[in-house]
């Protein structure tokens, strides 16, 4: 009989929501996990889509990449296959990567020559949750180490990012608790910036089809603790 068990690692995040940031009034953050379908919101859009463009920054200081022109996608970005415009002017991206996080800017041209900006930008950040295992094979008695990381367009550090947005990083179990450290069952750290957590812990039989997810959480500020 095989000591063999299998168990689920897909641990995957878990929120993906839209909340104002402190950075400006128009923008907006998306946090999603790697693999899946975003949609971002383009909150200026007018009656149609022409005077669409849809621009992406990476980094604060990295060259500015046009997705869109005009409610026409590029075709020349890497990207370009996993991108649409939805009807409302939204940006579709499918099938998230880690490269995909960044600042995305969505601005309406109108005009005879289409010239004109119409309306303040509107951006979204793009939050991307990826996680990841040390091991491939998984049985009984092996010890195995989960990666969850946070990319982020921070604008300088992560740490210093994660903690004026106060956004937290944990593991839950099936049942949606959140694991400790007090639980000597699993030895779980973050990295100094803590943008990255793990979770180590021995399999045990009984972890067959088990599932160790990842969430992100903001810690609302109720002005006193
Ligand atoms: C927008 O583009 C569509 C398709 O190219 C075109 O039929 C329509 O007339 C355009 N609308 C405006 C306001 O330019
Ligand atoms: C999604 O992207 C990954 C690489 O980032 C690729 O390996 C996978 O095949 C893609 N999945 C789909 C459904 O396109
Ligand atoms: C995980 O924990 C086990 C048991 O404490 C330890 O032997 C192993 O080195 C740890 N692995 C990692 C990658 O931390």
């Amino acid at each position: 009989m095989s000591d063999e068990c299998r168990v689920c690692l897909l641990g995957l995040i878990f929120l993906s929501s839209l909340l104002t940031g402190s950075s400006g009034v128009n923008d907006a953050h998306v946090f999603i996990s790697s693999g899946e379908n975003v949609r971002l919101p383009c909150n200026n859009a007018l009656h149609d889509c022409n005077s669409t463009t849809w621009l992406y920054n990476r980094f604060r200081d990295s060259a500015t990449v046009e997705l869109i022109c005009l409610g026409i996608k590029k075709k020349d970005t890497e990207r370009h296959e996993r991108l649409s415009l939805g009807s409302d002017c939204s940006l579709n991206i499918r099938n998230i990567s880690t490269e995909d996080y960044g600042s995305y800017i969505c601005q309406q041209w109108i005009g005879v020559n289409r010239d004109q900006q119409e309306g303040p930008d509107a951006r979204v950040f793009l939050h991307v949750l990826h996680v990841s295992s040390s091991q491939t094979e998984i049985s009984a008695g092996l010890s195995v180490t989960l990666f969850c990381q946070l990319y982020s367009y921070t604008g300088g550090s992560c740490d210093d990012w994660i903690r004026s947005e106060r956004i937290q990083l944990f593991w839950v179990n099936q049942a949606g608790v959140k694991l400790t450290r007090s639980d000597s069952r699993y030895q779980i750290s973050s990295s100094s910036d803590h943008c990255i957590i793990t979770l180590n812990t021995t399999l045990l039989n009984e972890d067959d089809n088990r599932e160790w997810r990842c969430e992100v959480s903001l810690t609302h500020d109720c002005g006193f603790e």
